[in-house]
């Protein structure tokens, strides 16, 4: 098992990536409304990804198994409450086999070199099982707040 930040030289993968992606997304579209799944797909396109591996705003990020992707998480950047990676999505293509738990501790350890204050997400209310393995991980709440399109998501943050 392997993750790996990818760069241009990875552009076949991203139909996989968008594949998982849409997938995933499908699963867990209860947590969310009819608007937010068709802005979420139609940001994360095969084109805007493959235009977008080299990008210092935003990262994509796979796992692997031998040659086979199962797995991503994509990070993004900004300064809302210190300097912050933050977890714009996480998703594994088999649950509980620790994929998850993979991607997101190299996330945390790759913030951590990179002299980051913290690791920041948002996620669903509605997401206990995710809420709750951040929880395990390390992650604390930071309240509650509505989002751009209504839901109540929770704020959590990895503190160094
Ligand atoms: C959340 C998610 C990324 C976790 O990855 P994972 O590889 O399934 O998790 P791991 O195997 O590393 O860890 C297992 C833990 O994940 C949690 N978990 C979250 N969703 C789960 C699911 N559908 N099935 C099993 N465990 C799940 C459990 O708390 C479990 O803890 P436990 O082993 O103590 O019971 C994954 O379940 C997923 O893709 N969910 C759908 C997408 C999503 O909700 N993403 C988060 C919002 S951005």
């Amino acid at each position: 098992m392997a993750n790996r930040i990818l760069t241009p030289k990875d552009k076949i993968i991203v139909p996989d990536y968008v594949g998982l992606f849409d997938r995933v997304l499908e699963e867990i579209s209860p947590f969310y409304n009819e608007e937010a799944i068709r802005e979420t797909k139609s940001r994360y396109t095969q084109e805007y990804i493959e235009n977008n591996l080299r990008s210092d705003s935003e990262r994509f990020i796979g796992h692997f198994t031998g040659t086979s992707l199962d797995g991503l998480l994509i990070e993004g950047f900004d300064n809302l409450d210190g300097n912050r990676t933050v977890i714009r999505w996480v998703m594994a293509g088999k649950k509980g086999k620790g994929i998850g738990t993979d991607l997101i501790m190299d996330c945390i350890s790759r913030a951590k070199r990179e002299h980051k204050d913290n690791v920041a997400l948002g996620v669903s209310l509605k997401n206990t099982l995710a809420r709750n393995l951040y929880k395990k991980l390390g992650f604390i709440s930071g309240g509650t707040y509505i989002n751009n399109h209504g839901l109540l998501m929770e704020v959590m943050g990895y503190i160094f």
